[in-house]
């Protein structure tokens, strides 16, 4: 029995909504090895923007202000005014925000690192970020990296002092929690290169054979519980709305473009076949598939009924029908009568809006979407983060 051996919390830790799952459970195994709380020591992520927690910024510049206003007071590599998913993920687990493996300063890595970057794909691109706006950390070169930390983190904490403060220790590696949400980026891609939606979707095969690659890497290096992140509706951002356009009968009642949103469903359903197949090659592993998809589609659905507003308007942005011009991104600056000033600002009240720069969103609805899947209603199979170890075996 796979529960037998893990370190849980009582049962009385957990809360109360868990309890009808807990039940579920114990029908299907011996009572002593009810499933509890996994003690994760560590979160390794891997990821575009969505969970970039400052790799992007460490290589390529700052994300500037008023990025990160809301929580930390300054840009903190985030492009969002505040706390990512992969954030509330980290808190929610009791362990620190993950620092970012490509930042050199002030970083500690003791619970983990981050290789997320804005930009990133899961296929390599053939064009480079200063031409198409991608990143060259695609996810094979951030499971490269992810491997040359394992190692290399080892042996400098094998030197002790400092180090064993600022480095893991080497069972959390089989221990921790593996993050991902990427692929947005490789569809956007394929649009903004002048591809078709039929060519995009014809693409999504290779993109996700990638990605099993991705995830077998870290699985024969010990890896074993996956939280994967499915991709949004990234048809209802400004962006897409603003670059690519769209026939008035592609656009839905919403105002988000029917296509887009078509492909990013395509490449769920995919993805979902591809963990399922997943589960059947690394049967030691615990892999949950989260459907963000469905609660970034309610949250812009039904805004209001949620205490936002303007759902597809960007809170940080400058002109245009979606406060969104690519040419002057959220922190665009300007020289006005001498002085020079932040054209794309903030809007009045980010706590109200959930896009934050036309690409990304607001803290406040990264926390209404973590506050939606935290519980395991939108996982597969339907348990909590905290559960997130369970044994497909057991
Ligand atoms: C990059 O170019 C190669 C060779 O033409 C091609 O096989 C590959 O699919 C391209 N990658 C992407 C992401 O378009
Ligand atoms: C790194 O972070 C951990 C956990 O927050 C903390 O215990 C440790 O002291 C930190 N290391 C240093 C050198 O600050
Ligand atoms: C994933 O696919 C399986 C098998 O087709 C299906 O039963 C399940 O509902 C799918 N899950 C999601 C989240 O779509
Ligand atoms: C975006 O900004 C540029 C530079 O100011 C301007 O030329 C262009 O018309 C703007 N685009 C839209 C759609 O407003
Ligand atoms: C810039 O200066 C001119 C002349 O003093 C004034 O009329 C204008 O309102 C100023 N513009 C701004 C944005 O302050």
């Amino acid at each position: 029995m796979a529960y037998r051996n893990r370190n849980w919390y009582a049962i009385s830790n957990l809360d109360i909504v868990l309890l009808p799952v807990l039940f579920l459970m114990a029908s299907s195994v011996a009572a002593e090895s009810l499933p509890k709380a996994c003690e994760f020591p560590a979160i390794f992520n891997f990821g575009d923007s969505n969970s970039d927690t400052g790799g992007l910024s460490a290589a390529f510049g700052q994300a500037p202000p008023p990025n990160g206003e809301t929580y930390f007071g300054h840009p903190s590599g985030r492009y969002s005014d505040g706390r990512l998913l992969v954030d509330f993920i980290a808190e929610s687990l009791g362990l620190p925000l993950l620092c970012a493996y490509l930042n050199s300063i002030g970083t500690n890595f003791s619970h983990g690192a981050n290789f997320a970057t804005a930009g990133s794909t899961i296929r390599r691109q053939n064009t480079t970020l200063f031409q198409s706006g991608y990143s060259p950390f695609s996810l094979d070169v951030q499971t490269w990296q992810f491997t040359q930390f394992k190692s290399r983190s080892q042996f400098v904490y094998s030197q002790g002092g400092v180090f064993r403060d600022l480095l893991p220790n080497e069972e959390y590696f089989s221990k921790a929690l593996y993050t991902f949400d990427i692929g947005q980026n490789d569809l956007t891609a394929g649009y903004f290169l002048g591809m078709t939606t039929e060519e995009v979707k014809e693409n999504i095969p290779d993109i996700l054979d990638q990605f099993a690659v991705a995830i077998k890497t870290i699985y024969w290096q010990g890896g074993r519980y996956f939280w994967i992140h499915n991709t949004g509706p990234f048809g209802c951002l400004p962006y897409v709305l603003d670059r690519l356009t769209l026939r008035a009968s592609e656009v839905d009642h919403n105002g988000c473009g029917i296509p887009f949103n078509g492909v990013a469903q395509l490449f769920n359903s995919m993805l979902n076949d591809t963990v399922i197949q997943l589960r059947k090659e690394l049967p030691l592993a615990s892999f949950t598939y989260v459907d963000i998809y469905s609660n970034k589609y309610e949250l812009i659905s039904h805004a209001k009924k949620y205490g936002f507003e303007d759902p597809l308007i960007a809170c940080c942005g400058y002109g245009g029908a979606y406060n969104y011009n690519k040419t002057i991104g959220c922190g665009s600056k300007t020289v006005v009568n001498g002085t020079e000033i932040i054209l794309a600002d903030s809007c009045k009240d980010p706590l109200k809006r959930i896009n934050w720069d036309g690409v990304h969103y607001t803290q406040a609805a990264n926390n209404w979407v973590f506050g939606q899947i935290s519980q395991g209603a939108f996982s597969d199979p339907p348990l909590p983060i905290i559960m997130a170890c369970y044994n497909q075996t057991a």
